[in-house]
């Protein structure tokens, strides 16, 4: 759905930024601008910033930044009309009815189209699963001890033992082939197209707001696979979205229980926890990490009881810890999972199970503590050994020494005689809380640096843009020497046209700018995250003086190289030389 670009302005315009982020994230004045906590990592002190004037926002944390339209599209994980029409709705402002064909609407927004696929596959597998042809899965289901009410709350469905019937249903629908191939439900050869599931039970797979986004279907019976689950698609991103998040946001609970399965949330739900949610048929990434975090800083793992999942949990604690979130590991013995578990010691056994929940790190210890004979000297001090290292990766002496009292209390230590170890042993590998903080802080500025790792004239002409948005006095500087033409990077020279056009008409406005590129979101993040560097690369001191005159040449420079390399006649490459050579004795002050 394409809006009028006045319209959108309209839409941003009367949605103040500081007005809409305030809904979702605390801030605080600070100067002129707002700062708070960012939603989109991990952060004790904040460094999310809302800029009333620009109407735009920058966290100096993790790079993310853009106006309302893009904050909104990020936190909700919205589509840009999406995010447009909450917008809209919330400024009182009616946007055109879309009335367009289907064929058109699935060219124009892809996504939009996958979801409502997705919405009607979802519809169609559950009125299978209530017809004759169904009855296998929904007595399966049954069998499960899954009631009907359950089974609607998660849409449970079921997909016939015929090999096309879906495929024939959207075809009816008016999809064409090419977008129902995206959708990972069928797969369209030569000699015919069949559904991705058949003769499963499924389950769809919905994100925090409430969309199908995927599916999985389980075999009845034992089959391989045992599930069977959507490949990743434009709508679809398994490190990024947990099963049972859409629920599980709306409980009062102040922790999340985290499983392995669907049939494990289910029967969580089912048993009065709707804070369940699972991370499916993948292990816990640092995404999923962040997502819980917007809603939670403790989990409970309820990982299987087998070595698969105590080796999940083991995985999961660091990543957890990372973002902030600590965790306790219930123990599910003697069941294997979580289902097995509701069904054979009922609800009141799980929840005292949740109240026991086992401290990550005791956990971690318990663990370490298995590998070792307590009736061998030699072993007993190696598990000494090594429970002090761990001990170690507490840096706030505090807490450790809290750790150090209950792994003594637990494991029969004597407390000073562990205390002086791990002190020790701190010393003699140089561990210092004070340089493991240091440590740290080198760790993070490496991956920084990693990231922004564009190659040198990209990023000239991307400082250089952001500097001349943040200073319009500096177009006096460069008058003469650089226009916009002198931008060769595609995205740069799209911005750079607007951003010297709104300069000469008087009105300079960045947020506004981006409404430009609402046709490709991948041009319009980009573009957005362009503007929010100007937040972060001030010309303050003499060094940056020094950079801004280089940059302008670097520019200038690849300009006139680039030029050229595709001169049409002798003259024009005796211009271009006496530009370069104009160029060396050129100098670019700032006062
Ligand atoms: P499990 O094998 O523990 O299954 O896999 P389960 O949840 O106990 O399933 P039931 O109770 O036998 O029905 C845990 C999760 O790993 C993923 C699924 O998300 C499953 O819920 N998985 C497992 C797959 O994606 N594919 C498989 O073949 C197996
Ligand atoms: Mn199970």
């Amino acid at each position: 759905m394409y809006y009028p670009e006045e319209l959108v302005e309209e839409v941003r315009t009367r949605s103040d930024i500081v007005d809409v982020i305030s809904g979702y994230v605390k801030l605080q004045k600070k100067g002129s601008n707002y700062f708070g906590l960012c939603p989109f990592h991990n952060e004790k002190s904040p460094s999310f910033s809302v800029s009333p004037s620009k109407q735009m926002y920058y966290c100096f944390g993790c790079g993310a930044g853009g106006n309302a339209i893009t904050f909104v599209m990020e936190y909700e994980n919205y589509s840009f009309s999406e995010a447009l029409k909450m917008l809209a709705d919330r400024a009182g402002i009616e946007l055109p009815k879309e009335d367009i064909s289907k064929e058109a609407r699935a060219r124009d927004d892809l996504r939009a189209s996958l979801l409502e696929i997705n919405k009607l596959a979802a519809n169609y597998f559950y009125y299978q699963l209530h017809k004759p042809q169904g009855e296998v899965g929904y007595r399966y289901l049954k069998n499960r001890q899954l009631s009907d009410e359950t089974m609607k709350r998660f849409g449970l469905g079921f997909a016939n033992k015929t090999s096309s019937d879906l495929y024939q249903y959207l075809r009816s629908k008016g999809y064409e082939d090419s977008l129902l191939k995206e959708t990972g439900l069928v797969t369209i050869e030569e000699r015919g197209a069949h559904d991705k599931f058949w003769n499963r039970v499924i389950f769809p797979i919905m994100d925090v707001n409430n969309r199908v986004i995927g599916f999985g279907g389980r075999v009845m019976g034992d089959g391989m696979p045992k599930y069977l689950n959507s490949p990743e698609t434009r709508i679809f991103d398994k490190g990024r979205n947990l099963y049972g998040l859409n629920y599980a946001r709306t409980s009062r609970e102040k922790y999340i229980l985290v499983c392995e399965g669907y049939m494990d949330v289910i029967a969580m739900h089912q048993a009065g926890f709707i804070n369940a949610v699972a991370s499916l048929g993948t292990a816990l990434t640092s995404q999923h990490a962040v997502l819980l975090k917007r809603y939670t800083d403790k989990v409970v793992l309820t990982y299987d009881s087998d070595g698969a999942g105590v080796k999940a949990a083991l995985r999961a604690i660091p990543i957890l810890k990372e973002v902030g979130i600590s965790a306790k590991v219930l123990d599910m013995q003697p069941y294997k999972d979580p289902d097995e578990f509701m069904k054979n010691l009922g609800a009141e056994e799980f929840k005292k199970r949740i109240e026991n929940a086992r401290n990550s790190f005791l956990f971690e210890i318990d663990i370490i503590r298995k590998e070792f004979d307590r009736n061998d000297p030699e072993q007993e001090t190696e598990f000494h050994n090594q429970t002090a290292r761990k001990l170690l990766e507490f840096q706030e002496p505090l807490e450790r020494d809290n750790y150090i009292q209950a792994v003594a209390r637990e494991f029969f230590i004597p407390y000073e005689a562990l205390k002086r170890l791990v002190n020790n042993l701190g010393n003699k590998i140089g561990f210092t809380p004070q340089n493991m903080e240091e440590r740290e802080r080198e760790k993070k500025s490496l991956g920084g640096r990693k990231k922004d790792k564009e190659d040198g004239i990209r990023q000239s002409q991307r400082l250089l843009l952001t500097w001349l948005i943040e200073n319009p006095g500096l177009f006096e500087k460069i008058d003469g020497i650089i226009t916009a033409e002198d931008f060769k990077e595609p995205l740069y020279y799209k911005v750079a046209a607007l951003v010297f056009e709104g300069h000469a008409a008087g009105k300079l406005e960045p947020a506004g700018i981006l409404n430009h590129f609402i046709n490709d979101e991948e041009e319009y993040r980009d573009a957005a995250a362009l503007f929010n560097a100007s937040l972060n690369e001030s010309l303050g001191n003499e060094e940056q003086k020094k950079a801004f005159s280089e940059t302008v040449l670097k520019v200038k420079k690849n300009s006139l190289d680039y030029a050229s390399r595709n001169v049409k006649n002798i003259e024009e490459l005796q211009n271009i030389i006496r530009e370069q050579a104009a160029l060396e004795s050129l100098h670019i002050s700032l006062e």
